[in-house]
């Protein structure tokens, strides 16, 4: 989706920004892991796929996707973006038929930034821009059965158990946009700074230009 290609959103612990060409080594890396393949039920990709990947995710209608960066870390425009990537967050709109329907993924790649609020504070950040900027009005999340902290973390924001399969030994949860959910979650929108993202990205590179050999 081109919609969030200029988009930075800053929250407490975290900066997401659009997916872009520079993120996919790293990301590549992560998604060696087999621990990762298996929680987000993905399959391993050469780097080259990896590139067609990430063009996928920033060209078509049906995907938007945030890089989450370490917030702490990238207030030092000496550390390059790709050093300060923790993880990713997509929204996927899975139903042609309706806009409105989006499914929610989420991964925090680097096992030490897990348990440290970061998940919770990302998928606030994502659910409030997907209702504000695409008008999500029900979100879904498909989460591996055996997965206890990713279903107790979709469960937080009140997600609620829709079915169960045993054949994918995986759960969808569901969460319904309600006047209720706007209140709790949209009500006070303080806790997160949208800004354009490649001004802030060429202010940090022209503090700390890259070494040239
Ligand atoms: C699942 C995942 C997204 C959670 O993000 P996180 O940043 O680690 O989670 P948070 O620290 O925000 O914690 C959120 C909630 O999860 C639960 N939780 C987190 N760590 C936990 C642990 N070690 N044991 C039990 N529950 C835990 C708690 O309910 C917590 O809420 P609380 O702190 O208010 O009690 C993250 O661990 C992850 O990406 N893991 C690997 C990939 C994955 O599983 N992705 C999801 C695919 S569906």
């Amino acid at each position: 989706m081109r919609i969030n290609e200029d988009t930075l959103l800053e929250g407490k612990y975290v900066v997401l920004v659009p997916y872009n060409s520079d993120h996919v080594p790293r990301y590549h890396q992560w998604m060696g892991s087999p621990e990762l393949q298996k929680l987000t039920a993905s399959e391993p990709l050469t780097l080259e796929q990896e590139y067609d990947m990430q063009r996928s995710w920033r060209e078509d209608d049906d995907k938007c996707t945030f890089i989450i960066l370490d917030k702490q870390l990238w207030a030092d425009p000496a550390v390059q973006e790709e050093e300060c990537m923790v993880g990713d967050i997509n929204i996927f709109l899975t139903d042609p038929s309706d806009p409105t329907l989006a499914e929610l993924e989420i991964m925090i790649a680097e096992p030490n930034y897990r348990g440290k609020g970061i998940g919770k504070e990302v998928i606030r950040m994502m659910i409030c821009y997907g209702v504000m900027k695409l008008g999500v009005r029900k979100f879904e999340a498909k989460i591996g059965l055996d997965n206890k902290i990713s279903i107790a973390l979709f469960k937080k924001f009140k997600f609620q158990e829709q079915s169960v399969s045993e054949v994918f030994q995986e759960m969808t949860l569901e969460l319904t946009v309600d006047e209720d959910l706007q209140k709790w979650l949209l009500g006070d929108m303080s806790f997160m700074q949208e800004r354009e993202y490649q001004k802030i990205r060429d202010s940090r590179q022209a503090a700390c230009p890259p070494l040239t050999q």
